[in-house]
């Protein structure tokens, strides 16, 4: 049974991947700084997994910790999830964000290197696309930056390429990825106001918020509103478990998408949402967000040939899981 280290593996998208690779039959190894997760994640894994959770609490930056992990389990693949992701703070902190994207990516391939350890899975975004009205976008598309946190991204990619042959490196280019676990045990939980559509949407449904703000309505699409390629987190993290597969079974590396390949409008989310909550949810038209662009989807069919890879589930789905996480989580804590 291969043995895979997660960063930031009890985090949003880690902590799901972490279940599709344990039910794919992997054993996993969480690294994660809780920086931005929450303590009982490792618990609630264990929960749903049935399985004990190994779980070291630290940072990527910290090379005696990784040499330490390494030295102590065989590691056959690490999938990296541990960064910063929030775009507006990474306007704000552009050295933190290069620091721990940038830096902890390099601290982390001279550790895996040192330990004779040469296949990677990277957390990438379609981020690294830039503002383009190419759409659906296709991977050879150039990738250009609009803030900090895409250079981090594009920079990590880049420092992937340099690496010699005998790596494997998965790159993969989420599109919006939103949802939640069947179980509705773990999901998105931003603690502050979320600047997402989805978490935002869901704070309205449980009272918190009073109404969404549509960023626009006047982008040239079919009802005025941005159009994003929303993919549910579970086929996302079903995407990390055929990369990781694909890397070991013929040590060749990949750059793929990982999205729907279909648009949603911000009004198609907020009509899924209240269809899954039982309740029409209200709206106001707003400015335009600065940054935003009107269309942002995938070109999926290089991650179906490379990987076998395709989403499954509709938006609907993804809805629905999330508003049963987001009100058992209400529930629980009234
Ligand atoms: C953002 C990030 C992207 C990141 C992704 C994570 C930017 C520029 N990009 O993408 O790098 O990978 O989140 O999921 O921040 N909207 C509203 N009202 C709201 C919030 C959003 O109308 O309160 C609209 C936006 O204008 C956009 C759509 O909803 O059309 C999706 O927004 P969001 O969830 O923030 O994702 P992106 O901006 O696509």
């Amino acid at each position: 049974m291969a043995k895979i280290l997660l960063t930031g593996g009890a985090g949003y998208i880690g902590s799901h991947t972490y279940l599709a690779l344990i039910e794919a039959g992997f054993d996993v190894v969480i690294l994660d700084n809780f920086s931005n997760a929450k303590d009982d994640v490792p618990a609630r894994l264990k929960d749903i997994s049935g399985k004990q959770v190994h779980v070291y609490q630290g940072d990527v930056l910290d090379r005696t910790l990784l040499d330490d992990v390494f030295a102590t389990h065989k590691i056959d693949g690490v999938v990296h999830f541990a960064a910063k992701k929030a775009v507006g703070e990474s306007v704000a902190k552009p050295l933190d964000y290069i620091h721990t994207n940038v830096g902890g990516l390099l601290n982390l391939l001279a550790a895996m290197d040192g330990a004779g350890v040469r296949r990677i899975v990277f957390s990438s975004s379609a981020t690294v696309y830039g503002d383009t009205s190419v759409q659906p976008i296709p991977e050879d598309h150039p990738c250009t930056y609009t803030s900090p946190y895409a250079f981090t991204k594009i920079a990590g990619e880049q420092i992937l390429e340099q690496l010699p042959d005998n790596w494997a490196i998965g790159i993969l280019r989420y599109f919006n990825p939103v949802g939640a676990h069947q179980s509705a045990m773990i999901g998105e939980d931003p603690e502050d106001t979320p600047n997402n559509l989805v978490p935002y949407i869901a704070k309205v449904a449980t009272g918190e918020l009073t109404q969404l703000g549509v960023f626009g309505n006047d982008y040239d699409t079919p009802d005025g509103t941005g159009v994003r390629d929303y993919i549910h987190v579970e086929d996302l993290a079903d995407g990390h478990v055929l990369s990781l597969k694909s890397l070991i079974e013929t040590n060749q590396s990949h750059t793929v998408n990982l999205g729907t390949g279909e648009g949603s409008s911000v009004l198609d989310v907020l009509n899924a949402y209240s269809e899954a909550c039982g309740k029409k949810l209200p709206h106001q038209i707003k400015p335009r967000r600065d940054g935003d662009v009107a269309v942002l989807t995938a070109r999926p069919e290089k991650a179906k040939a490379t990987l076998g890879f395709e989403a499954k589930r509709s938006l609907a789905d993804m809805c629905k899981s999330s508003w049963a996480w987001v009100n058992g989580q209400r529930r629980n804590s009234n």
